[in-house]
Formats: structure tokens, sequence, C-alpha cells
């Protein structure tokens, strides 16, 4: 096989992303635009904002990355581009860029789920990755354990039912006022912290579903601060950040472990922003270790949104042939 460049772009949320990755697997460009620091004053992502400044920068993006790997579009051979699940305003200047890229170069269009592209990741992290394998999808708009059967063909076996595990830690963040993204400052928090302070729910729900809800945990930790103000005690913020991350994190690994065993894997991939976790890292590490499953993730850099993930997942759409056409819209709620 000849090699193949693919040029990702990315716009699902609030960066702006674009990358030039060779054979699915070797980053020769990475470039991502963030706007985090437009969003932070409002505690979260303003769709409109979002839209606009996507629209201000993704020419730029899209230059920086075909410079950074010294390439000009003649040496592309496809362009593969997020059309969703995402905001519909932020995936369209995305959409519409990559067709217009497509319809003036006449270079092949593949289109990416964002989900599936997160999973990716792992395959640009780790090059000599092949499936099958099980992945937890954690990230601010999704969490699911997925068995990845093959480059292009995903089951789930388990997804949350109502709050992602990123948007928990973002919001518990804010009620701690800790600031946003609230990941991050969590787990950095959370390192001078007892994880056993406070017992926070693990909600397990009925007849063996993988499902999570992080509904139930966030809430017991708004009410436990409430209660606290209320009485006029003192809280240990680093101790509720602990505790809520031991909570959260027990759940995402009993559950992916199980998904695991059942499906016979021998590698458990983390994926998505709160894959960026170091506590989750290393519990789901040491709970594998002991059924014998290795676990892998990528840098977190490709754990966050980025577009190498996106031309990854969009190399092997090249690979099967699926192409879309110039008709591709966005598709904000795409399933996996
Ligand atoms: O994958 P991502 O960049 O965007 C979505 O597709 O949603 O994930 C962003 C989410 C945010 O909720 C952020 O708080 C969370 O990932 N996150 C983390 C960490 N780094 C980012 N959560 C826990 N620990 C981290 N270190
Ligand atoms: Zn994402």
């Amino acid at each position: 096989m000849t090699d193949k460049f693919i040029l990702g772009i990315e716009s699902s949320c609030d960066e702006t992303a674009a990358s030039i990755v060779k054979n699915g697997r070797e980053i020769l460009s990475n470039v991502i635009n963030t706007q985090v620091d437009f969003h932070k004053k409002y505690g979260g992502v303003v769709p409109e904002i979002a839209s606009r400044k996507h629209i201000e920068n993704i020419d730029s993006v899209i230059d920086e990355a075909l410079f950074s790997a010294n390439m000009t579009l003649s040496d592309i051979d496809a362009i593969s581009v997020t059309y969703g699940p995402g905001l519909v305003g932020a995936l369209l200047v995305g959409v519409s860029s990559a067709k217009a890229l497509s319809f003036a170069t006449g270079k092949p269009l593949c289109a990416v789920n964002h989900i599936r592209g997160h999973i990716c990741a792992n395959f640009v992290a780790h090059p000599d990755l092949k499936p099958p394998f099980v992945c937890l999808v954690a990230s601010g708009g999704h969490s699911h354990i997925v068995n990845v059967k093959d480059y292009t063909e995903f089951e789930i076996l388990g997804r949350t039912r109502d709050d992602a595990a990123g948007e928990a830690f973002d919001k518990i963040a804010r009620v701690l006022g800790l600031g946003y993204p609230g990941g991050p400052l969590i787990d950095e928090l959370a390192k001078s912290g007892n994880g056993e302070a406070v017992y926070f729910p693990r909600v397990k729900m009925d007849n063996n579903s993988l499902d999570f809800s992080f509904s139930g945990v966030k809430t017991a930790v708004i009410n436990y601060i409430h209660k606290a103000e209320q009485k006029g005690e003192e809280i240990n913020k680093a101790d509720i950040a602990a505790s809520f991350q031991e909570a959260v994190t027990d759940v995402l690994c009993e559950h992916t472990i199980e998904g695991a065993l059942l499906s016979g894997a021998e590698t458990v991939a983390l994926a998505g922003g709160v894959a960026a976790n170091s506590a989750l890292r290393a519990k789901m590490t040491e709970k594998c270790k002991k059924h014998g499953i290795s676990v892998i993730y990528p840098p977190p850099v490709l754990c966050t949104d980025n577009a190498a993930m996106i031309a990854s997942a969009g190399f092997f759409e090249f690979q099967k042939g699926n192409f879309a056409d110039l008709t591709l819209n966005a598709v904000p709620n795409l399933p996996l």
C-alpha cells in the first residue's frame, strides 16, 4: 500500500483543530486552537461564541496544519471531518470547510463520528494496536463503553443514561468554585485530598446493565456542600474533590472491566477528555492487572478534542471506501 495522508478537521465543540496523519497512525502535524479562555467566564461553552470563533480561525488552523507538515493540499489523499455529534453551529463550520476543500481539490471527503474519533486516538498513540479491544470513551458530552470489533465496527456495551462523566466533573468544579473546565482542576486538587473522606454513591443499574448514571453522585456532592454551608461548617475542597473523583472512577472502572470480561477483551483502551484523569488511569491499570487485561491510553493532548484522531478515523473510512459527498450535513445527535 502506498502511504496515505489524511487532513483531519475538528470543530464539534470549543476546539478548532486540523491535523495531517499518515496511514491513520503517524502525526505529521496537530494544530489545536482552543477557545477555552472565551468560554471560561460563562462557566461553560457558549454555542454562538464557539461557532463565531471557529469561523474566524478555521482557515488559519488548516493552513498551519499543512505548513507544519511541510505539505500543500495537493499532497493530501483525503479530507476527513467531524460531522457529529456536537454543537450544530460549530460542526457546520468544519463540515462546510471540508466540503469546500473537497470540491475545490477533487479529493475525497470522509465523514467522521466524533466518538469514533476519540477511540481512534489510541491507534495514533499506539501504532501496533489492533482491534478487538474494549474502549471507555468518557468526555464532556459522552460516556460509552464500546467493543471495538474492527477499525470501523463498534458495538456499544454501555452508555450514560443522564450526564456524561466530564459534565459531572465540570459541574462539581463549578460548585467548588474551581473554574472551567473542571476535570483537570479536580484531578489536581484531589491529589492533596483524601478520597475516603466522604462516601458518595456509586450507581449500579439493574439487570446487570453496564450503563452509567452520574446525576446521583453529582446531586449528592452538591447536597453535601449545601448542607455544610447551611450549618456554617468549613468544607475541605480537596477531600470533596478526591471523594467525588473516587466515586466516579470506581464506577467507570467497574463497568468497563465487566464489559471487557464479557467480550473477552485482552486490552482496555481509554479515550476522551476524562481519559486524561490521572486517578482513572492508575485505577484502571491496577484493577485490570488482576484480570490479566492490559490498559492503554493516549497522551492528554490526544484525549481532549483534536483533529489527529479525526484524521485517523477518516483513514480507516477511506480504506473501506466509505466516502461522503457534498450533501454531507452536520448531525448534532449522531449515534456511535
Ligand atoms: O473530549 P473532550 O475534550 O470534549 C468532548 O468531546 O466533550 O472532553 C472534555 C471533558 C471536560 O468535561 C473536561 O472537564 C474533561 O474532559 N477532562 C477531565 C480531565 N481533563 C479533561 N476530566 C477529568 N480529569 C481530567 N484530567
Ligand atoms: Zn470530544
